[in-house]
């Protein structure tokens, strides 16, 4: 850093942090090329997503890209486990190796997926209610548990006449709200970093999809003052909690004054922050003291929680127009009796003491990694339990992904189309259940793999 960081402006600040981060990116890329890698790496995801011979030859094209990373042993998705998502895991390889690894690729991050107390409460409604809903929540589908559900979940934000709508996928919250709440005509402006449900919720919508730069409060203004000048229409501006990608906190605090300076009603994803921090663990909005002001708020029971399915939180008049104009939602059987169940428990533990000392035990445990790895290997901006370790170009993904794996370390990849060409990523999720010695061979691991596959930063 130049001696004279401390009189430089904000704005200078961020120009000269952008200018390191991309000389970092462009070197890493540089020792990348040296690694000498099988043919197969040339492919990207999106070379076999369209195609317009009259048979669907990029089906073909994709088999012959897998059998021959099945053929060289780097296939590592979809590898079967047959535990629940522990902090430790024995993984089985398409070659039937099976292989012992510190679990770091699930979100299960209170550890509430394998409670005891959860599990029993899962089993307790399926065996009241059965396996499956076997109906759209707005026919036949509802049942008392699910009525429940909605009505802890109001209570534990305590804001009054609000309501919730229950979906079956976190993703289906957002698709199916976008969707609903945005008419043709309008405008959606999404963080650049935000999930693939949002983006497809205002592909579906039909609306003028804007991007401001990843947390970026300037240039979401700058967007919004062009949709104002335009004339008047609905806005609606979408961001996450804590982002699934990169880690960090939303500024959400700061967007919502500029959302609501500018008429724009904001939906705000807290996927991944829900239960985990906030009073009680009611995520960053009420963290950040604009839980109120938030018009549609996201969350989904696949992180946290510990199971499956999603809700959105609103204003009680959105949640009954959303139960009925979410085609995903309205089209589609209720979340199933054992989960709600299941889902009813995690709730009420994650919301008293038990939640405090695992919350307490996440933060402690995410900090402990990311001291492990910062200044060793390009982390990004994560402050939170998502700790990515960016790599780069997508042909180091697999032989990168298998190395690691084979050594003892299961991580979530994540690559282009999820996040830009070489910005590729291995995400280590972190739990409040990971012991200290597992974060550190974890750590080990990812350093060993950074050397081997040159992206350690003092290689630069
Ligand atoms: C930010 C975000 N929103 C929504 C979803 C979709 O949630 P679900 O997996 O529960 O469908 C995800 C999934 O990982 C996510 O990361």
């Amino acid at each position: 850093m130049p001696q004279d960081t401390k009189i430089l402006s904000v704005a200078d600040k961020r120009k000269l942090a952008q200018q390191l981060l991309s000389q970092r990116k462009a070197q890493a890329i540089k020792n990348m090329e040296e690694v000498e890698l099988p043919d197969y790496t040339r492919y990207t995801y999106d070379m076999f997503m369209f195609g317009s011979s009259p048979e669907p030859s990029e089906i073909e094209h994709f088999d012959d890209w897998v059998q021959a990373t099945l053929d060289d042993h780097t296939y590592t998705f979809e590898v079967p486990r047959l535990q629940a998502q522990l902090p430790e895991n024995d993984i089985y390889r398409a070659s039937n190796e099976k292989i012992h690894v510190v679990n770091l690729s699930s979100y299960n991050y209170l550890g509430y997926g394998y409670h005891p107390e959860v599990i029993a409460a899962a089993k307790a409604a399926l065996d009241v209610y059965g396996l499956g809903a076997a109906s759209s929540p707005v026919a036949s589908g509802t049942f008392g548990l699910h009525k429940e559900l909605e009505q802890r979940l109001v209570e534990f934000f305590g804001l009054p006449g609000r309501g919730v709508s229950l979906f079956s996928s976190g993703y289906g919250v957002n698709s199916g709200t976008i969707s609903a709440y945005m008419k043709q005509g309008g405008h959606i402006v999404m963080d650049r970093s935000a999930h693939m449900s949002i983006l497809e919720g205002a592909q579906l919508s039909k609306c003028t999809p804007h991007y401001f730069r990843h947390n970026d409060v300037d240039h979401l203004e700058e967007i919004l003052k062009g949709i104002s000048q335009a004339g008047e229409t609905r806005v609606l501006v979408c961001v996450e909690g804590v982002y699934s990608a990169d880690g960090d906190y939303s500024k959400v605090g700061r967007i919502v004054e500029v959302a609501k300076r500018y008429g724009a009603k904001i939906l705000v994803d807290e996927a991944h922050s829900m239960l985990l921090v906030g009073p009680h663990g009611r995520g960053v909005c009420a963290e950040q003291g604009v839980l109120e002001e938030i018009d549609l708020l996201v969350m989904t029971f696949s992180k946290a929680f510990g199971g499956v399915g999603g809700a959105l939180f609103a204003p009680r008049k959105t949640t009954q127009y959303i139960n009925w104009y979410a085609k995903c939602r309205m089209f589609s059987c209720a979340l199933d009796p054992a989960v709600t169940g299941g889902i009813l428990k995690s709730l009420e533990l994650a919301s008293g003491a038990d939640g405090d000392e695992r919350r307490q035990r996440l933060h402690v445990n995410a900090e402990f990694l990311r001291n492990q790895l910062r200044g060793q290997v390009n982390i990004g901006t994560s402050e939170s339990w998502i700790v990515p370790v960016i790599y780069g170009p997508e042909k180091y993904t697999l032989p990168l992904s298998d190395f690691v794996q084979r050594s003892g370390l299961d991580t979530s990849v994540m690559q282009f189309p999820a996040v830009g060409k070489n910005e590729s990523r291995m995400r280590l999720f972190v739990t409040s259940e990971h012991t200290t010695e597992q974060l550190r061979r974890a750590a080990e691991i990812i350093l060993c793999a950074a050397e081997k596959y040159k992206f350690a930063l003092n290689h630069q």
